[in-house]
């Protein structure tokens, strides 16, 4: 049963043994996507996510990139274009557990892109909805997303689409789940009440509208809601089953995550 499941999954998937061993390959099917990007005359923006899974994934592209000869990474800074999926409403500009902030420790600082380049919603607007309103604008404007990176919530949510989410649903103002808040609590000294309690999330229809997505699933505390996403079919219930639907998506995932579907393969 399992392993028809497995196989017939609408998805190229990819299992590593180790997070270590998928950080390293994803990265270089990152950079020769970057690399590529630079051919083209009108490339679209990346969608780029945030969370622990993508912390390896982005210190490695950044080492690879870092290697790149002065004129290409030039190149690559003056053609970059990405659309980060989510932030939190009402931290202080300035507060380092911003999603914003997250991008600028990864990727941002290091190489020298504008804010202009590496886009995030503004959760600070003193009016959050017209603020997401005008980022997916923003989005559709710059042709919609290329290749998109997703890691998977908890309760199986993508960028900050909660359940119930259905397939339509835009940039927008959301409210988040305690599970949620719960799974981030870490980076606001474990209080989950501290976790803000609402978002702007890029929706379901602007990431399905992708050309490409990646989403990556890592750990044993993923393995519960990686399961239930290999085993459902689409529904409100899990938002990320929505993905199933797409005609190019990859799934990474490593040892700890699918074990339980590892050993019935065995
Ligand atoms: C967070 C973010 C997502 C992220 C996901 C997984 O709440 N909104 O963009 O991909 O949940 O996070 P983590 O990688 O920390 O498990």
């Amino acid at each position: 049963m399992r392993r028809a499941v497995f196989e017939a999954l609408p998805c190229k998937v990819r299992v590593f043994s180790a997070a270590s061993e998928l950080v390293a390959a994803l990265a270089d099917a990152l950079e020769d996507h970057l690399r590529q990007r630079l051919t083209l005359q009108t490339p679209k923006p990346l969608g780029l996510a945030t969370g622990r899974t993508m912390e390896p994934v982005y210190q490695q592209l950044l080492a690879r990139l870092l290697d790149w000869s002065e004129t290409d990474l030039q190149q690559l800074q003056r053609g970059w274009l990405s659309f980060n999926l989510d932030e939190y409403v009402g931290l202080a500009v300035n507060d380092p557990r911003t999603f914003h902030a997250y991008m600028r420790r990864q990727l941002g600082d290091a190489l020298d892109l504008s804010l202009d380049r590496l886009r995030v919603p503004d959760g600070q607007a003193r009016d959050p909805q017209a603020a997401a309103s005008c980022y997916g604008d923003q989005l559709k404007q710059a042709g919609g997303l290329g290749l998109q990176l997703l890691g998977l919530g908890g309760n199986g949510h993508v960028g900050f689409n909660e359940p119930p989410c259905g397939p339509q649903t835009i940039c927008r103002v959301v409210s988040l789940t305690m599970a949620t808040r719960e799974q981030n609590a870490a980076t606001f000294y474990g209080n989950p009440k501290d976790v803000p309690a609402q978002a702007i999330t890029v929706g379901l229809r602007e990431i399905l509208a992708a050309d490409q997505i990646h989403l990556v699933v890592t750990g044993a505390s993923k393995a519960g809601i990686l399961e239930a996403l290999l085993m459902s079919t689409c529904s409100a219930d899990l938002p990320a089953s929505w993905l199933r639907s797409h005609s190019n998506l990859h799934l990474w995932v490593d040892g700890a995550a699918i074990a339980s579907f590892s050993k019935a393969l065995m």
